[in-house]
């Protein structure tokens, strides 16, 4: 099997790596191909040779390739991974400023910064695509580019690669509820509904015995139910009873905007955005890889929001591979699966995984209290995409103003022109529409 990582510079690349280790008696790998941009060379290089150690010390015989050359790569590949980022950390940092200017939320995968990130990357996804469709027309793209569900959605609607759009979140809240409940991962069955970053667990059970309550209970006493890159403000107790469902933790941002937004404030003027502290820690751990005793993922990884990333990726290629109809939860076509959305939009939803990839599970019509948000930013990502293809200024301004972050259209209007600004170097479809 070859595997290609595209933006394999990524510092979480060596958790991708432990876990094609880990899984090697199910996924047979014999050559992996990370990809990156040549301005990422140093980066390509320290996790190419620490992906070598890691490997070496395995005694496991998989080959690993570096390159920039892209159709070379992906050429006869089996699965094509992407993971990378248009303008990097500072673009990101942009994407969480702007907003705060006028307090607005300012998050790297919802709001305005989602928008903007989806902006500069659906085009980058869709000549990837091309790619694909010419050079290994039968490999499966597995995407966790951010934002996953806008961009799995666009490759959906405008290619005809076989992709599934995979985020750590659904894994995290299923590994974070058998903390709660004091059980292995394995013993608890959960149904997942909704859109990435934007996900509801809507049933718990424990041998067949629903937990939902308990686990309610818990959290509203503050058990953890976090990932490491977002504040971890407490949730209401009455509202989690009252919902019957577990919201995900970027729902915090909808559901406590006011909070939230005061703690993006300070530590704007503190510690740095959230991009500002990732790149202190992206410092310190290239440092760490660098070092050639080091032959394993290190500890300091853990510091990232993507923990269990690789193990949601590896186990679901495994699934693919082994065609063992396995429940996981990944951003697919809806197809009726939620039957208050259309067919055509791409939902983070319980699938049965085989060799013909992920079929949802069929959920019905959602109940109000989810449904009036989901349909929301279902509306403001359809708006997104279709700005981020045809550069379409009209369709940007009506996606921002669908959101909810934003107060108005008239803020809309000024942040969609201090974005398109801001990132102007990878927007060619708004400011060079010959190039679009
Ligand atoms: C979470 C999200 C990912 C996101 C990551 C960011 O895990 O699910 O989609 O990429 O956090 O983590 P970072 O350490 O870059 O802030």
């Amino acid at each position: 099997m070859k595997i290609v990582v595209i933006g394999g510079g990524s510092s979480y690349t060596p958790e991708l790596v432990e876990g094609i280790i880990l899984r090697a008696d199910q996924i047979n790998v014999e050559k992996i191909v990370f990809v990156d941009i040549e301005s990422g060379k140093e980066k390509l290089e320290i996790i190419g040779a620490l992906a070598k150690r890691m490997i070496k010390k395995s005694e496991l015989s998989i080959q690993v390739d570096l390159t920039f050359n892209r159709i070379e790569a992906i050429t006869d590949a089996d699965f094509v991974l992407t993971q990378f980022r248009v303008g990097g950390l500072d673009a990101r940092a942009n994407d969480e400023r702007i907003p705060l200017t006028y307090d607005v939320i300012g998050q790297e995968t919802v709001g305005p910064g989602g928008f903007a990130k989806a902006l500069r990357t659906i085009p980058v996804i869709l000549d990837l695509c091309k790619e694909i469709e010419n050079y290994a027309s039968d490999a499966w793209l597995i995407n966790f580019t951010n934002p996953a569900g806008m961009v799995t959605e666009a490759v959906h609607k405008y290619t005809s690669v076989k992709a599934i759009g995979l985020c750590n979140v659904p894994i995290n809240m299923k590994e974070m509820t058998a903390n709660i409940l004091a059980v292995d991962r394995e013993a608890v069955t959960m149904s997942f509904a909704g859109l990435n970053h934007l996900v509801y667990a809507t049933n718990v059970t424990v041998n067949g015995v629903d937990q939902m309550p308990t686990l309610i209970e818990g959290i509203a006493e503050g058990r953890n139910m976090n990932m490491r890159n977002i504040h971890d403000a407490p949730w209401e107790k009455d509202f989690l009873l009252a919902l019957k469902a577990l919201p995900c933790p970027y729902h915090r941002y909808y559901y406590m905007m006011d909070e939230m937004l005061v703690e993006e404030k300070q530590a704007a003027l503190e510690g740095g955005t959230r991009a500002e502290q990732v790149k202190e820690i992206e410092r310190a751990l290239f440092e760490v890889y660098k070092n050639p005793a080091l032959k394993e993922k290190p500890k300091e990884l853990e510091e990232r929001g993507g923990a269990l990333y690789s193990e949601a990726a590896i186990s679901l290629i495994a699934s693919i591979v082994s065609d063992d109809d396995a429940i996981h939860t990944v951003n697919v076509p809806n197809n009726g699966a939620i039957s208050n959305l259309p067919d055509d939009v791409v939902v983070e939803v319980t699938c049965t995984v085989n060799q013909s990839g992920a079929k949802p599970i069929r959920i019905g019509p959602l109940p109000p209290e989810l449904n009036g948000l989901i349909q929301q930013i279902k509306a403001f990502e359809v708006l997104t995409i279709e700005a981020a293809v045809t550069g379409s200024k009209e369709k940007a301004l009506l996606a921002l103003t669908m959101n909810p972050f934003v107060p108005s259209s008239k803020v809309a209007k000024a942040l969609l022109e201090d974005l398109l600004e801001a990132n102007k170097p990878y927007l060619p479809q708004f400011f060079n529409k010959e190039c679009s």
